[in-house]
């Protein structure tokens, strides 16, 4: 098999790095992928994710049996409706269905018609309206834009002053655009978070194990928020039960409600939930897989990547097991991050072992040397026999190497160990 992944970040990596390890798979091509992507044998492709005529091109040029996507962004913007329209395997959810990603309005009203458990919430354009629903229901309280704001659009306000500032930012001061010209506020949730990955096709839901993300860019979920700063599988201190009902309660129910109001899904549907004390519920959908917690997740897949999408391509039922070992990753970033961060910092070269990998994320070459392009730079995962050893091995092994001038959070996996 001949494969195309699109995107270039770490999530890509191991994306890329799992297909890669079935002897089935000839080659992955990654569009536009990063040089550190090449150690494992990826194969780079100079094409824009947006540019769709030209990867429809390359495709049929390459006679490449299927293409994944990782981000977002191409899903919203049709990459999948445009491939199939070509006659083309793609896997990933078209665009209407991606809107469980796109739109929180369309989220929220999926989880209202389909009694999905969810913060209450209530969607506003108009400023004065949504003063008075933040003044009538107190702090804490959450606001969050409705389209995409690249993870920065929830404000999680502990007052009313932050809430009132967060509607004024979105609603008069148009932050985000028209991402955020609707704003949802929600009831604040509280309880520990976990990630709930799974394949869905229609109807059919096949659940990966859990992650935990983090997503404070300091040690003690301290600071601002960031696209997640390391990940970590399994999460023992969320019950087995807890898991069970999350699948049954809100994913098999998200993906039957996709059905039935006839955008269905197909692809990786991320359930972004938290433990309440009421059980399982939503703070989001995302359409496809997590970043950092791909690069946790996969690694413990026992099952080939490949044969999994082949088969749900092919409408045959995947059978899908998992390593018992846990799996902790630590990410790198570039002083600064998450705002506006350092660029062209040399990377140490780095080997991967039997138990320690490295994902390439925010990194171009120079010549044969490896420099940091973005604020996540790279993040090690670590296997071990449980977490402790995972997360012991993770931070032996990042200690091996000069990362003076980069900074990584010290903790990761604290909630489940202390
Ligand atoms: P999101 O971008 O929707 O993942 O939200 C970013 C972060 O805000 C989440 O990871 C949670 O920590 C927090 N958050 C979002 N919604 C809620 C909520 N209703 N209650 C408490 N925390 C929330
Ligand atoms: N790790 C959070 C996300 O991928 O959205």
């Amino acid at each position: 098999m001949k494969l195309l992944v699109i995107g270039s970040g770490g999530r890509e990596h191991a994306i890329c790095r799992k297909l890669l390890e079935d002897p089935q798979v000839d080659a992955v091509f990654c569009a536009k992928g990063n040089p550190g992507m090449q150690k494992d044998g990826v194969q780079l492709v100079d094409i824009a994710e947006d540019d769709h005529p030209a990867l429809i091109q390359f495709v049929k040029e390459n006679q490449i049996d299927w293409t994944f996507v990782g981000p977002e962004i191409p899903l919203l913007n049709g990459i999948v409706d445009d491939f199939q329209a070509a006659g083309l395997k793609i896997f990933g959810p078209n665009q209407q269905a991606a809107m469980i990603e796109g739109s929180k309005d369309f989220a929220k009203q999926l989880m209202r018609d389909y009694h999905i458990p969810t913060a209450k919430y209530q969607t506003f354009s108009d400023f004065e309206a949504a003063k008075s629903y933040v003044l009538e229901n107190g702090a804490p309280i959450v606001i969050k834009a409705d389209g995409l704001a690249a993870g920065k659009g929830v404000v999680v306000a502990m007052t009313e002053q932050e809430a009132l500032e967060a509607l004024e930012d979105m609603l008069l001061d148009h932050k985000f655009g028209a991402s955020s010209a609707k704003v949802v506020v929600e009831e604040f949730l509280s309880g520990e978070e976990f990630s709930l990955l799974s394949f869905v096709k229609g109807n059919e839901v096949y659940p990966m194990v859990i992650a935990q993300d983090h997503k404070r860019i300091f040690d003690g979920d301290k600071g601002p928020n960031t696209g997640g700063m390391g990940a970590y599988s399994p999460v023992p201190q969320i019950p087995e039960s807890m898991v069970q009902t999350a699948i049954k309660e809100i994913v098999q129910k998200a993906a039957d409600g996709m059905v039935d109001r006839k955008t269905p899904f197909t692809g990786i549907l991320y359930a972004g939930l938290i433990a309440t004390n009421e059980g399982p519920k939503v703070i989001e959908f995302n359409a496809r897989f997590g970043d950092p917690e791909t690069q946790v997740v996969l690694p413990r897949l026992k099952t080939s990547l490949a044969q999994i999408i082949d088969d749900l391509l092919n409408n045959r039922q995947p059978d899908i097991t998992w390593y018992d070992f846990a799996t902790l990753g630590v990410v790198v970033a570039a002083p600064g991050y998450p705002a506006d961060y350092e660029k062209n910092i040399a990377l140490p070269e780095m080997q991967n072992t039997e138990e320690q990998t490295v994902y390439y994320a925010g990194v171009t070459a120079k010549k044969e040397q490896l420099v940091s392009s973005g604020g996540r730079v790279f993040l090690v995962t670590s296997q071990g026999t449980n977490l402790a050893d995972a997360q012991q091995k993770a931070y032996a092994y990042l200690s091996q190497y000069d990362l003076s001038q980069f900074f990584y959070r010290k903790d990761i996996g604290f909630k489940a160990l202390k």
